[in-house]
Formats: structure tokens, C-alpha cells, sequence
């Protein structure tokens, strides 16, 4: 039996690959046992299907359906393949409802963000190109002066990109930096800051832990 993780993904996947890298290699008695995407074109799903990892598609159209009813679905969806241990979003451009939200935790479903950039600093979409302009704009920057970015790993709650902070993870910007810079940084660092959080996670279940 091993813990069993559900990843809501909504791009690239790169995130998701390390996940899944990480269950492989078999530094955890963890599998992803879904991952789902709300975009069709997400290549993560295509890096799910090359792993032998359920892969579904489930679009959000505002003007269709209300938002709670689309949650439903989504959760209904989450529950199909066997209930996970853990839901991820990485990458998921969706902000989930406080209904979703308390279903889920009902269901004894843990539920964590990984967002790109350090807790309290830039919600909401975009927090590495917000966290390089704010840097830009800095008047007292210099050649030499350094600021810091990151990211960081938190429980989902109603609130945008706020929740129990698990993990972070800080990286420098330079002042020569260009914002691809700050970006390849940044989501270095994720990888990181993700595999330390699901790691302490996985830890805390004693039933999944190895001997
Ligand atoms: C990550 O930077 C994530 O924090 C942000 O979107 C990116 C997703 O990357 N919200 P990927 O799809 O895991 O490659």
C-alpha cells in the first residue's frame, strides 16, 4: 500500500515530473495515482500518459456551469481512481471554492499549493514577473544590490496563495538579472521547495514511511 497523490496541473508539467521522478526512484512509498488538467493542451498530460498515469481533462467554462457545480465534478473526478492521501496543485489555474474546499477535507483529502513566490509577497498569477519588477523599481538598487525571490508550499484555504506555509525556498535576483533569469531560478527552486513539502508530508504519515 503506498500513499497516493493526486496532482491538478494545468501546463507544462515540470513540477509534476519531478513528482513523479521522485515516486520512481523510490525515495517514497508514494505513487501519483492521477493527475488532472483543466487546460487540454497541458503537456503535463502527456507526461502523465508516458508514465502509465491516469490522465483526464476537465474544462472549466464559466458561461456553462456555475463554479460550485464544476467543483463537484472535479471532485467526483479526484474520488474515481481511489481516494488520494494528498491532492497537488502545481501549476493549477484555478482558484477553488470554499464548498470544494470543505468536501474535500471532509473526505480526508489534504489538499496543497505550490506557488511561485514567498509567503505574504505577490498572490495571484504572475508572483515571479511581479517579484522582478518590484525589484526593478527598487530607487535605492545598485549594481551590487541583491533581492531575494522564492517560492514556497502551502494548504489550500479560500484565500488566494495564503494557507499554512510547509515549505519555501528563496533564491537571489541579481540586478543584471533579465526576468528569464529570475524565472529559471525561481523554478529551480520549486522542485526543491515541492519535493520538501510532499517529503515532510509523507513523513507524517508513519504508516507510509519505509523501515
Ligand atoms: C510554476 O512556476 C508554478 O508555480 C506556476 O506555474 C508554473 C507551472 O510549471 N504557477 P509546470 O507546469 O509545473 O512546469
Amino acid at each position: 500500500m503506498s500513499f497516493k497523490i493526486t496532482v491538478l496541473i494545468s501546463g507544462y508539467g515540470s513540477n509534476l515530473q519531478s513528482l513523479i521522478d521522485h515516486c520512481e526512484n523510490g525515495f517514497w512509498r508514494a505513487e501519483i495515482n492521477h493527475v488532472i488538467s483543466n487546460k487540454k493542451a497541458a503537456y503535463g498530460l502527456e507526461r502523465a500518459r508516458q508514465n502509465d498515469i491516469l490522465a483526464s481533462y476537465l474544462p472549466y467554462f464559466s458561461k456553462k456551469e456555475p463554479r460550485s457545480v464544476y467543483e463537484m465534478e472535479l471532485l467526483s473526478l479526484i474520488l474515481s481512481n481511489g481516494k488520494p492521501d494528498l491532492v497537488v496543485c502545481a501549476g493549477w489555474m484555478h482558484v477553488l471554492g470554499v464548498e470544494f474546499l470543505e468536501n474535500i477535507q471532509a473526505e480526508g483529502i489534504r489538499i496543497i499549493n505550490l506557488h511561485p513566490a514567498l509567503p505574504g509577497m505577490f498572490p495571484g498569477t504572475d508572483g515571479i514577473g511581479s517579484a522582478y519588477r518590484a525589484f526593478r523599481a527598487n530607487p535605492f538598487r545598485t549594481e551590487k544590490w541583491v533581492g531575494v525571490a522564492g517560492c514556497m508550499v502551502h494548504n489550500v484555504i479560500p484565500e488566494i496563495d495564503a494557507g499554512k506555509v510547509i515549505s519555501t525556498f528563496k533564491v537571489p535576483i541579481y540586478s543584471q538579472d533579465s526576468e528569464e533569469d529570475l524565472r529559471n531560478r525561481v523554478q529551480i527552486a520549486e522542485k526543491f521547495c515541492l519535493l520538501e513539502a510532499v517529503s515532510s508530508i509523507i513523513l507524517e504519515n508513519n504508516k507510509y514511511n519505509k523501515s
